[in-house]
């Protein structure tokens, strides 16, 4: 089933370009967000990328010479549960393809910005159905927890290997920064 209108990957990646050289801020993402939520209801789309004949594996579709921003393709087998995290300097944006993610947000109480001792509140947990798209922008902490078989698109505002970020252990109460890109991503799989 798609979209009468159809909206392919190529015609998103230029919305998006759009989107954000009208608006870096935050009305360019949520036009991103948006936008990613009308792809996921195209049909060829979903078959090409996210669809039962794609591997298990991760996929960057697209990387915008200018923006930066990068598209990926997540199709998973195993199911994970993800430290509250951050992405630096980067926003991202989940859109579900098939499956569900449930997303916990969080603030952070203890005042500090970086490394060391950190305290988080819970502030918002819900799930992301097929079709919906969630904005995670620079700095918001939030961890994901996906059962195996979902399949998801994120897209973020620069290659987050190359962004250092911070990962919270609430057990003990610490923030941690990762830098290095050989450390797993922690929405990867
Ligand atoms: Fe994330």
């Amino acid at each position: 089933m798609g979209d009468d209108m159809g909206y392919s990957l190529e015609q998103y990646c230029e919305d998006c370009r759009a989107a954000l050289a009208a608006d870096g801020g935050a009305a360019g993402r949520e036009a991103v967000r948006a936008n990613l939520e009308r792809l996921l209801q195209d049909g060829d789309f979903l078959a090409a990328h996210l669809g039962p004949d794609q591997a298990v594996g991760t996929r960057t579709l697209y990387q915008d010479p200018d923006h930066e921003f990068c598209v990926l393709a997540y199709v998973t087998d195993e199911a994970r549960t993800s430290m509250p995290h951050d992405h630096g300097a980067s926003w991202a944006i989940y859109g579900q393809a098939t499956g569900q993610t449930d997303i916990t947000e969080y603030r952070r109480n203890d005042g500090g910005a970086g490394a060391g001792a950190a305290q988080l509140e819970q502030t918002e947990a819900y799930r992301l159905e097929p079709g919906k798209a969630g904005l995670y922008d620079v700095g918001d902490i939030h961890a994901i927890d996906y059962p195996g078989g979902a399949r998801f698109v994120r897209v973020t505002g620069t290659d987050l290997n190359l962004v250092p970020r911070l990962r919270f252990d609430p057990a003990r109460g610490v923030a941690e920064t990762i830098e290095n890109a050989s450390v797993p991503d922690p929405d990867g799989n």
